[in-house]
């Protein structure tokens, strides 16, 4: 049972432009069940969570298109947001230490996936409640946006691959002596 921040970037570690757009990333070329995509990941996922931004952006991107996912999903917002219909989509604020046992508990025994932003990672890299970081490199520079993980973390490599267009790399987030994360 892990938690994972998969995410896809610019080279120069934007997730997002300063718009909240992703047309830089959506005009990739990217093989969706090759070398470490979404489809193999997304096998072991038993529960999400994002932030009110990324939960706005996927909102206008799907339009009246089904929910993508299945497990349960939630969204840390100060807001009432709309709910999706069908879907499983949870509110919550405060604490992501809080909230992490009851991802993992919903999550029943598969791994829990931080979809983003990057502070919202950052959050759960301070609880020392990241295990890893995956990301998706686009060939492309942003100049500004929202970043990838906005902290200082010790991580250590453990995959790489190409995904024609991308470089993937997946790294573990580094524990000091007392299974911290480490910010050496
Ligand atoms: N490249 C990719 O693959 C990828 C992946 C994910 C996201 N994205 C994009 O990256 C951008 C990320 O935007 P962002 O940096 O603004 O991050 P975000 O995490 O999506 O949203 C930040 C907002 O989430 C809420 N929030 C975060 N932590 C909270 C907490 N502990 N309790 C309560 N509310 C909390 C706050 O919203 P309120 O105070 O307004 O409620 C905060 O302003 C989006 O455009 C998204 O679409 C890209």
């Amino acid at each position: 049972m892990a938690t994972h921040y998969y995410t896809a970037s610019s080279l120069d570690g934007f997730i997002a432009t300063p718009q909240h757009s992703l047309d830089w990333l959506l005009s990739q070329d990217f093989d969706e069940n090759g070398p470490m995509a979404y489809a193999g990941f997304l096998q072991r996922i038993g529960a999400l969570v994002m932030g009110a931004s990324t939960y706005e952006w996927l909102l206008r991107e799907q339009g009246e298109e089904p929910w993508p996912y299945s497990s349960p999903t939630w969204v840390l917002t100060h807001r009432d947001l709309r709910v999706v219909e069908g879907a499983d989509i949870r509110f919550a604020h405060g604490a992501v230490s809080d909230l992490h046992p009851v991802l993992v508990e919903a999550a029943g025994g598969r791994d829990v996936w931080v979809i983003g932003g990057g502070d919202l990672a950052g959050q759960f890299a301070d609880a020392g409640l990241l295990d890893e970081v995956w990301v998706q490199y686009a060939p492309v520079m942003l100049g500004a946006g929202a970043p990838l993980l906005p902290r200082r973390l010790d991580l250590e490599l453990v995959e790489t691959a190409q995904n024609r267009s991308f470089v993937c790399a997946r790294y573990r987030v580094a524990r000091d002596d007392e299974g911290d994360s480490r910010l050496s």
